[in-house]
């Protein structure tokens, strides 16, 4: 079993470290956050991820998962260092990279001879080589190995992964970086880091591409009377094209396909190539929040602005409490913009939110009281279940905008509600 230690106690460096305890091996995850350290250590994880505050729990009560206050102090005594930290957008698209910077240059006096540095953090192509002359190390190694963790399934997603990819001109690093995952049955690829880097930015696009690509073709189907769930479900049976990924929405969002989807872009750019396509899958999507937004508004009447509306869900996707690039506060602002009152519900978001004109309640009911219309923008599993009577006796209107194509149609409209999904 190997001493790894875990640079960025976020999503994916508390995954990482979570999961790699689980397989037995010894983490010591740090962060620059003392506060955020001191309530880990307490076995408290401040996100909401499922499974996560167990993982956590067992790896601090089997001593294999600990926690320290910065980089040097986990990397001093360990034979594996993964880099799990924030590479945000910067002001022109491209990623910044500050943060990992300053982690592989607090690293560098302090790690091992033989040590193995690991990039999970999303990074532009080339970052490895940028990481190896940071530290200016002859003695040690620096692999890429990027995450495909999904937010709300990230533990699973980590120990059932599709593939493990590792990206390493040494050959024995890379044997050493997948002997980390024995226990995890999934094809292990070696690769170059460039190429590695880039199967992590594609992936993320190209997945980009498939929802940009539904959400237009529920847009036809609007336009020429389709039902878009049977158009997906008869596409889907086609092995080449899959069932998954193709719910059609509001437009997607999270922390890391519109960061990334622009970033290959830039990336394609700096390198000479004019990736238009990616361009226009980033310009579906805008205007998938546009015409929801029109879609709720429509519905308002002449004066939007006398209107009010009861919308459930904030978060990017269920499952998370995530905010960052939600579709649902994308749609929201802008139909805050056209002057509605806006009441809002989310199980996973307690409080006000910066910056949108909107009143976060917590309860679904008190959402819809006295409103004109309805709007679904997060695909919680519990809205279905709600009792839509009592959400016919509060709501003065009979809107119902779904934008996930979550709640059951027959039963709202058997209720006097007019229903307006996505694509159908
Ligand atoms: C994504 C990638 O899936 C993951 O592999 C990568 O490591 C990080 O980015 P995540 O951001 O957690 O994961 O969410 P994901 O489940 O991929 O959803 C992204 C967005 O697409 C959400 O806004 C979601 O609502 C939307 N979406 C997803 C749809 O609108 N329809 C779908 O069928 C699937």
């Amino acid at each position: 079993m190997a001493r790894i230690a875990v640079i960025g106690t976020g999503y994916v460096g508390l995954t990482t470290g979570a999961c790699f305890a689980h397989l037995g091996h010894e983490v010591v995850c740090a962060d620059i956050d003392e506060a955020k350290i001191e309530s880990l250590r307490r076995g408290e994880v401040p996100i909401v991820e499922m499974n996560l505050d167990r993982f956590v729990a067992e790896g601090i009560a089997s001593g294999n998962l600990s926690f320290v206050v910065g980089a040097a102090e986990a990397s001093k005594d360990c034979e594996f260092h993964y880099l799990c930290v924030p590479t945000p957008q910067g002001p022109d698209g491209s990623a910044d990279l500050s943060y990992l910077e300053t982690a592989a240059a607090q690293i560098a006096p302090v790690m091992p001879t033989g040590s193995v540095v690991v990039n999970k953090s999303t990074v532009p192509v080339g970052s490895t080589g940028i990481v190896a002359r940071v530290m200016g190390r002859n003695d040690v190694s620096v692999v890429s190995n990027p995450e495909f963790l999904r937010e709300g399934t990230a533990i699973d997603d980590f120990l059932n992964p599709d593939r493990v990819v590792i990206g390493s001109r040494d050959q024995e690093a890379a044997i050493r970086v997948a002997g980390l995952y024995t226990g995890v049955r999934a094809p292990v690829m070696v690769t170059d880091p460039i190429s590695a880097e880039t199967i992590k930015y594609a992936s993320n696009a190209f997945l980009a591409s498939k929802l940009s690509f539904v959400n237009a073709v529920a847009n036809l189907c609007e336009a020429v009377g389709a039902d878009v769930n049977d158009v997906v479900l008869g596409m889907g049976y086609d092995k080449r094209i899959g069932k998954e990924f193709l719910r059609p929405g509001p437009g997607w969002g999270g922390s890391c396909f519109p960061k990334d989807t622009i970033a290959l872009a830039r990336i394609a750019e700096d390198h000479g190539y004019d990736f238009t396509f990616l361009r226009e899958v980033l310009a579906v999507n805008e205007e998938q929040f546009d015409r929801t937004a029109a879609k709720v508004t429509a519905v308002l009447g002449d004066d939007p602005s006398v209107a009010s509306v009861g919308c459930w869900g904030l978060t990017f996707k269920a499952g998370t409490d995530d905010l960052r690039q939600s579709p649902a506060i994308e749609v929201l602002k802008r139909v805050s913009a056209a002057g509605v009152k806006i009441r809002a519900y989310d199980p996973a978001v307690k409080g006000q939110i910066e910056g949108l004109d909107v009143e976060v309640v917590d309860d679904p009911y008190a959402a819809v009281d006295g409103a004109d219309a309805l709007v679904v923008l997060t695909e919680w599993d519990e809205f279905r279940w709600l009792d839509f009577d009592k959400v016919a006796e509060s709501m003065t209107g009979r809107s119902v905008v779904d934008a996930r194509n979550l709640l059951d149609r027959s039963q709202l409209e058997r209720r006097g509600f007019d229903y307006r999904g996505i694509g159908r």
